[in-house]
């Protein structure tokens, strides 16, 4: 079964059981500062999870775009993934456990045709925040799956949260027995001897968990994720996702170019095309700074993973791309539509980077130079590693060129100075993640309406010209960027400024509304991302001053926001202005 037939049956399924299909969010979040890309299907509606109306109800499922980078280094195995597609559906306070279980159960049986025989599943043993989930082995036996087959295991497998803290709950667990032998006696679906497949996760989200320990919820919520390469690769009943029609057109067309034969580089490759064409279709840039340099990284792995394949680049890049944009599209129309600007981000990146070798080779020869004065015939490893960090110039470059000097590296060493470096990055990742689930409060509820009054003051003062493309909040202040071809004057953002702080000192009402996005275009509401909204909008109205479509939240009346002030106001892109500002209370 294709990717997109499973996809469909999955969306068609769950409507039929009631639920709302809704769009994928964006892989690079907006409104949020907190995350770098969205890594699973909860975490666009984490508001929601915690309370929020969601203007399409209480029962909805999609398929999300997730890009998760932690174990990039381990692509080119046969399973990891940096980009994948997760299926998901949602009970916001409505069905529990029960529901959701004959559900994931009929899908599998009736809807995938998976022999029950092949089904494991497992569910939380218990401890001392949460008891042992009984009740989740006794829906799965009253659906079909035999005791002998189900398995109790502790938080470490059996709780789902992101990062550490947010919503979060015991989870039931779905595995694919592949059919390979067992490892041992003890085999079982907790064991990674690639036996069990785990397919499925549906997360029982009841309580949260912050610095404090655990609390309840106000609802009880299912939340459930469906890896769809590793379903598709099941059903197709491949070995690895690489030899899934998601990845076959590219690894065959690498297949003929190369001239070594390195499966791993091939599934790199493959991997990293895939992500960065679907990071930069949602507008993604390389940088230097997180978003922009995960970007950087996958395009640039690719490239080494390219020329050890000894592949020409200026011949084989666009060509590799247009066969991914042609295999891909009826999954993500996006591809297509933003072919051209695909084409163009990764190719002036493969030009930098060549640049980047050449000037890292520069300063590979100055390091040589001192060492040759010296006796070592080893080029120190914090060198290897500045050559990398600091000049972007990859270990495995130095490696060659070192070699052909006479000297030698160890790569271990430079793995673990690495590895040091990567914790340390990790741990920030973490930290933000944990920020955007937790990142709710007072402060961002405000700076998010402060920006709606900024926009409809933008386009007051400046005209209806303006338009919102993109918005950053953190708890310290808002960036807003939206169309305008020149530089503010003055006088300009003083008057947007003074008409934000009359709005607040107003103590405009702030309402919010649901109807279709037809109507609420037609009551006069702003739009910003038309293709992210489903049927049914939230419309938030700010007195008689604004109306915009929006998820929320925001704050009750604007008279508490405190002082609107413009920090900058610059050029983010060509046409693009950026401002800053900060409420000051
Ligand atoms: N949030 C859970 C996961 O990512 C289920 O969707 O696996």
């Amino acid at each position: 079964m294709k990717a997109i037939e499973i996809r469909n049956k999955y969306l068609d399924f769950f409507k039929r059981h009631g639920h709302v299909v809704i769009p994928s969010a964006p892989l690079i979040p907006e409104n949020d500062s907190s995350v770098l890309f969205t890594t699973a299907g909860m975490q666009p509606l984490v508001p929601y999870l915690l309370g929020e109306k969601h203007p399409a109800g209480k029962r909805l499922c999609d398929y999300q775009k997730c890009l998760r980078t932690n174990d990039i280094d381990e692509v080119g195995d046969n399973r990891h993934l940096t980009y994948f597609e997760m299926l998901g559906n949602w009970s916001l306070g409505d069905y529990f456990k029960e529901e959701s279980i004959q559900m994931s159960f009929d899908f599998l049986t009736k809807e995938l045709g998976i022999p029950v025989e092949k089904l494991s599943v497992t569910c939380f043993a218990g401890d001392e925040d949460c008891p042992r989930d009984n009740i989740t082995a006794e829906c799965w036996k009253k659906a079909g799956i035999p005791e002998e087959r189900i398995y109790f295991y502790g938080k470490d497998d059996n709780w789902w949260i992101a990062g550490e803290e947010g919503p979060c709950g015991p989870d039931t667990e779905m595995f694919y027995d592949t059919g390979k032998p067992a490892c041992g006696p003890d085999c079982q679906p907790s064991c990674d001897c690639g036996k069990y497949v785990e397919i499925w996760n549906n997360v029982f989200m009841e309580y949260f968990k912050d610095k404090n320990g655990y609390s309840k919820l106000k609802q009880r919520n299912v939340d459930t994720g469906l890896g769809l390469e590793r379903m598709t690769m099941l059903l197709e009943g491949k070995e690895t996702p690489f030899d899934t029609e998601l990845f076959a057109p590219v690894m065959e067309k690498l297949q003929q170019l190369q001239k070594v034969d390195l499966v791993e580089s091939r599934r790199i490759v493959a991997e990293h095309l895939r992500a960065s064409m679907m990071v930069i279709a949602d507008g993604g840039r390389p940088s230097n700074i997180d978003r922009g340099y995960i970007l950087r990284r996958l395009i640039r792995r690719m490239i080494r993973h390219l020329n050890k394949l000894q592949i020409d680049l200026n011949t084989a890049l666009p060509d590799l791309i247009e066969i991914n944009v042609n295999n891909l599209k009826e999954m993500y129309p996006e591809l297509a539509e933003k072919q051209d600007t695909i084409k163009q981000v990764i190719i002036e990146e493969k030009d930098k980077f060549a640049k980047t070798l050449v000037r890292g080779e520069k300063e590979f020869e100055k390091e040589i130079k001192k060492l040759q004065g010296t006796e070592t015939k080893k080029i120190p490893s914090d060198i290897v590693f500045k050559l990398y960090d600091t000049y972007g110039f990859p270990p495995e470059e130095t490696k060659d060129l070192a070699s052909e000097y006479g000297y030698e590296i160890d790569l271990n060493e430079f793995q673990e100075l690495f590895k040091k470096h990567q914790e340390k990055s990790r741990q920030g990742a973490e930290h933000k993640f944990k920020g955007g689930l937790a990142d709710q409060n007072e402060k961002t509820i405000a700076y998010h309406t402060a920006t709606h009054l900024l926009h409809q003051a933008l386009r007051n003062v400046l005209g209806d010209h303006v338009r919102q493309c993109g918005s950053n909040i953190t708890e310290e202040r808002l960036r807003f960027d939206f169309t305008h071809p020149q530089k503010m004057t003055k006088e300009e953002i003083q008057k947007v400024e003074d008409m934000v702080n009359e709005q607040i000192k107003r103590d405009l009402k702030v309402t919010c509304e649901e109807m279709s996005y037809e109507d609420a275009k037609k009551s006069g509401a702003i739009g910003l991302f038309t293709d992210k909204y489903g049927d049914r909008v939230k419309v938030y109205t700010i007195g008689d001053f604004s109306k915009e479509i929006c998820g929320g939240p925001h704050v009750t009346h604007t008279g508490d926001m405190g002082t609107f002030k413009i920090t900058k106001e610059e050029s983010s892109s060509s046409g693009v202005r950026r401002i800053k500002a900060v409420l000051i209370k």
